[in-house]
């Protein structure tokens, strides 16, 4: 057994910033199931959403925040986040990152603000296309040799240690991880008295996604089986411009280029928003997606397009180098032809239940980032406050969890115990199990839904969490198979979330009640496992 005062999961945003500020204050293990770099955050493009222009205030970008999330935002949570930003991207602008900045009239610098959907006013700080890349690389660059920190690649953590399993009578508590070392196949115990989610979302649990390999949703599903309370999972929001090719996999077309003027048409070249909303391309996320779900339905067509060709070809390829690049490399060059785009699950909005400084229903387990459910985005996500959110809330559990750090328990933890296990034999059940959950989730859980499609896939789910379960018993464990338990463990919560609503609201859209019900519905939709 390893001992260390903090351990947190996941090199994203919210991770690396806990990471650092808890390394002036004891020893931390910093867990990471693939590479240093591997998270939504390097994915990111748009850029962090935070006040700090003279044309813009701090009650704006609530009013926009709290409009997004269709009544179920935490004001508190809103307030806390947006007028603690500026402090926290003064942090960030100390550590060494780059925003752009552009020249102003009278020759002074000042940042570039973009524009996206839902916002009243140009607020997001962007590095060119790529402002997750700039984020992981100045956060990775302090980690780096940090002699507080022990970063662990390849490392997976497959299930919290807490005293309720350990059958202790006291208020169950999280003293430690089990994890699951890829190099040795070893599982190693940690000890800890602070543990910190940072595991980011789960849009692997659908077939579409604009999400990295990573995002199968493994802190929800530890959460969950540790006995946290989880909260708002019926709330995933399809981002409506995902690269529609080939060879392309999960390549997100920002939003800002509909910011920047980006016109959507359909199959025949005609702009279709204005029959769907009066913002039109601006209208909030989930508006969109689904007025280009109902288009592609309506016409059979596989996508529709994004045009940004009536903008100067050297404004499109410096905003948007990398979007520019790519789409190029596949044969599509951006500045003379439409982008042929379609929807994708894109952001988790519920999540671990969360106070505002990221404390979980259960002592000594603290949940940031994505992973979480603070109350900031109610029904659906703002864009581009999440990262915004990893970093103020991130710096908040820092903060309580070094004033108050829970007391040590006197025992020591149980070595991992692997039974009488053999190698998975067959790993195609393995993927064909990962290939029918997220193909079920898409066919029936997806932007539009009825209570059937749920139930059929609730009743498929259960099946299969089964199998998975008897996989997980009698085979070695791998990063693989603890995959996919928590993918059948995310996909059953998001379905069970969506059937205790029967009503729509922001990103949970049903035909069977297609209105938004204050009377019954006004409330978060919480679970905890029994
Ligand atoms: C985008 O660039 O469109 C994504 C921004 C976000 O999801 O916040």
């Amino acid at each position: 057994m390893r001992e260390f005062d903090y351990v947190v999961i996941g090199s994203g945003i919210a991770g690396l910033t806990f990471a650092l500020k808890a390394a002036g204050k004891g020893s931390v293990a910093l867990i990471t199931k693939r590479g240093r770099a591997d998270s939504n955050t390097a994915w990111a493009q748009g850029g962090v959403a935070c006040v700090t222009s003279e044309e813009d205030s701090f009650d704006l970008h609530i009013r926009d925040t709290v409009t997004a999330g269709a009544g179920l935002c935490h004001e508190d949570a809103v307030r806390e986040i947006i007028t603690q930003g500026p402090d926290r991207i003064s942090e960030l602008l100390q550590l060494g990152m780059h925003f752009d900045r552009r020249e102003t009239m009278n020759g002074e610098s000042e940042l570039d603000l973009g524009r996206e959907g839902g916002h009243s006013k140009r607020r997001v700080l962007h590095f060119q296309d790529s402002t997750g890349m700039e984020i992981e690389r100045t956060l990775l660059d302090q980690i780096a040799g940090h002699p507080g920190i022990e970063l662990m690649e390849n490392h997976m953590a497959v299930d919290f240690i807490t005293t309720g399993k350990l059958g202790y009578a006291m208020e169950n508590s999280c003293v430690g991880v089990y994890v699951l070392n890829e190099e040795s196949g070893e599982v190693e115990t940690l000890r800890s008295d602070v543990n910190v989610l940072a595991t980011g979302g789960c849009g692997k649990v659908y077939l579409y996604t604009t999400n990295p390999d990573v995002a199968t949703g493994d802190g929800v599903a530890m959460a969950w089986r540790a006995g946290g309370l989880i909260a708002n999972m019926e709330f995933i929001q399809f981002h409506p411009t995902c690269l529609f090719h080939p060879e392309v996999k999960s390549f997100l077309i920002s939003e800002v280029v509909r910011g920047e003027g980006g016109y959507l048409l359909d199959a025949r070249g005609r702009r279709f928003m204005e029959k769907h909303n009066s913002q039109k391309e601006l209208a909030p996320r989930d508006v969109v997606a689904r007025a280009i779900d109902a288009e592609m339905k309506r016409s059979g067509s596989k996508c529709v397009f994004l045009d940004i060709t009536h903008k100067p070809a050297d404004f499109v390829k410096s905003r948007f180098p990398n979007i520019y690049e790519t789409c190029l490399k596949h044969g599509i060059d951006i500045t003379k032809q439409p982008i042929p785009v379609v929807p994708a699950a894109h952001y988790q909005c519920g999540g671990v239940k969360t106070d505002l400084n990221g404390e979980t229903s259960l002592r000594g387990l603290f949940a940031i980032g994505e992973v979480a459910c603070t109350g900031l985005h109610g029904a659906n996500r703002l864009a581009s406050n999440s990262l915004l959110e990893g970093l103020v809330v991130a710096h908040n559990a820092f903060e309580k969890s070094s004033r108050n750090r829970p007391p040590r328990v006197a025992f020591d933890l149980p070595e991992w115990r692997p039974g009488h296990v053999s190698d998975v034999d067959e790993m195609v059940v393995i993927s064909h199990n990962w290939e029918e959950i997220r193909r079920l989730m898409w066919d029936y859980v997806g932007i539009v839904r009825t209570d059937k499609r749920l139930q059929r896939a609730a009743t498929r789910l259960r099946n299969l969490h089964t199998e998975v379960q008897e996989f997980y018993w009698n085979f070695k464990i791998t990063t693989d198979l603890l995959e996919l338990r928590n993918l059948v463990t995310v996909a059953s919560l998001v379905v069970d979330c969506a059937l205790n609503r029967k009503e729509s609201r922001g990103l949970h859209f049903t035909l069977d009640y297609p209105d938004r019900d204050d009377a019954k519905f006004l409330r978060d939709t919480t679970m905890r496992r029994t």
